[in-house]
């Protein structure tokens, strides 16, 4: 396809800016000092949507809360990639019913990927009535307006539009990661895995202009940001619906922007995967040798129920030809396990796969049926307990793989990225490894945000131990 990028218009944009000055100058006169707080579920994505509706929200003149309790408004952004993440929102939404007795003229905002779905906002607005607005992941450029409308009116505001594959630049971002930043370069995915609801409330691909990426990326090593990840649900289609770009392209112009920094994505399906973006990423030394590679089953007849689009042998040959191009890749993945119909056999094979490609962590997820998809209207007759043991030992065998690999760090001098004060008492801070590989660290306060050698003296399965190198 040869397309074009759809913008907001700017004139839509600068309505959406001058409802939020115009907010900022109310509570001004009144004297006023609001809080807000948000509380974010699910992905990264939603992660970078949040710093959106922080950076908007500043600017209509809120300061954070450090709890529901004390906030003006609550923005609850949810997530509806399995069911325990909706109940945990319901759950949490449900408590508010006392927050908002205590504070009545607060306002609570649900918005992100649950809100999308027409029947998720219709059970809010029937059983919740404490929730004064609704909005859908494209509707998050106008929160402003929507905002406007509650505060202005004290009405309560549904809002879910169908995407029309337009995309909103410029929006403001508050940005909460320390020396760490996202940036999106698409949304939405084409791909209707079986089982996944992204799709379906996310929308059809978008990508962003290429020069609007770079100079997005340039701004945040100019400002000191050290660890950059670009974000999409499948960056390997980046670019497709704009008919020229490509992912590998991308990164390798990001990866010569002058400065200190380091480059991450996520994520990468392998359908799209080539073994170009490999040599991309071995050539980059700004580019992290980390590879998150999603496999989600061992067995071929499984991936072709979901919809994958790719088969175990061709999984398995491009991770080896990822570790030939970058021979000390670290390597994690995404699995399910109680997919519909998957037999003991089936399992073994996703057991076989991860003996073979040793991953260096693995996320493992139960297959959750979600409304609407297809793989929910499958026969489903493994029973949950034969399910769990079955999780069980998957994440035994993982374990077992991670330590091992974290051990043969032992000894070893790596260049780490200092990023946050360590909750475990015997150490002072947290850093990661090139490879993403979390490190508790012996060291200064000082060191927060820079890089440093750290001499690795430890590890377990989840993490490494060590001390920063003098002169590091
Ligand atoms: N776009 C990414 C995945 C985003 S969702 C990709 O394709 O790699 C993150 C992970 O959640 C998926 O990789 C999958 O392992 C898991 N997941 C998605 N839907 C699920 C479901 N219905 N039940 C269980 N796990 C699911
Ligand atoms: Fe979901 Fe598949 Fe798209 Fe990932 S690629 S978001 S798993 S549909
Ligand atoms: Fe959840 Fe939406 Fe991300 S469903 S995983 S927050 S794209």
């Amino acid at each position: 396809m040869n397309g074009k990028q759809v913008l907001i218009p700017e004139s839509e944009m600068q309505r959406q800016r001058d409802l939020e000055s115009e907010l900022r100058l109310r509570f001004e006169s009144e004297g006023k000092r609001p809080l807000a707080f948000v509380d974010t579920y699910g992905c990264q994505q939603n992660e970078a949507d949040s710093e959106h509706l922080r950076g908007m929200l500043s600017r209509m003149g809120y300061g954070e809360a450090s709890g529901p309790e004390e906030a003006d408004v609550i923005v609850i952004n949810t997530c509806a990639i399995r069911e325990h993440a909706e109940q945990r929102v319901f759950g949490n939404v449900g408590a508010l019913v006392h927050s908002k007795r205590v504070k009545p003229d607060q306002i609570i905002a649900l918005c992100g990927c649950m809100m999308q779905r027409g029947e998720t906002a219709e059970r809010i607005r029937r059983s919740f009535r404490h929730v004064d607005l609704v909005f859908g992941t494209h509707a998050l450029w106008r929160f402003p307006e929507l905002l406007y409308r509650v505060i202005g009116q004290r009405e309560r505001v549904f809002e879910i539009p169908e995407s029309d594959g337009s995309i909103a630049e410029g929006l403001p971002v508050l940005r909460s990661g320390g020396s760490k930043a996202w940036v999106s370069i698409m949304y939405g995915c084409n791909n209707f895995c079986s089982y996944c609801v992204v799709p379906y409330v996310r929308g059809r691909e978008r990508s962003r202009e290429l020069p609007c990426v770079l100079e997005e990326i340039r701004g945040l090593v100019d400002s000191g940001y050290k660890d950059i990840t670009l974000l999409g649900q499948n960056v390997n289609s980046y670019g497709r619906d704009l008919g020229r770009e490509d992912f590998s392209e991308l990164l390798r112009l990001a990866g010569e922007i002058p400065g200190d920094f380091w480059l991450r994505f996520m994520t990468s399906h392998p359908k799209d995967a080539s073994p170009r973006l490999f040599e991309t990423m071995a050539g980059s030394p700004r580019v992290e040798k980390h590879l998150h590679l999603p496999f989600q089953s061992g067995s071929s007849r499984v991936l072709s129920a979901m919809n994958r689009g790719y088969t175990r042998e061709h999984y398995l040959s491009l991770i080896e030809e990822a570790k030939r191009a970058m021979p000390d890749l670290v390597l994690t993945s995404d699995v399910i396990v109680g997919f519909p119909g998957e037999t003991e056999a089936e399992f073994e094979e996703t057991l076989d796969l991860v003996r073979e490609v040793r991953y260096d962590a693995l996320f493992t997820f139960l297959f959750s049926p979600r409304p609407g998809t297809p793989a929910s209207r499958l026969p489903d007759p493994v029973p949950k307990e034969e399910k769990q043991r079955r999780f069980a030992s998957l994440v035994d065998l993982q374990n077992e793989i991670s330590a091992e690999k974290h051990a043969a760090y032992v000894g070893k001098r790596v260049r780490v990225l200092v990023d946050g004060l360590s909750r475990d008492e015997r150490f002072d801070l947290t850093a990661r490894t090139n490879g993403g590989r979390l490190v508790h660290l012996r060291g200064d306060e000082s060191r927060l945000g820079t890089f440093a050698e750290a001499e690795i003296t430890g590890s377990s399965t989840w993490s490494l131990f060590g001390t920063i190198s003098e002169g590091g």
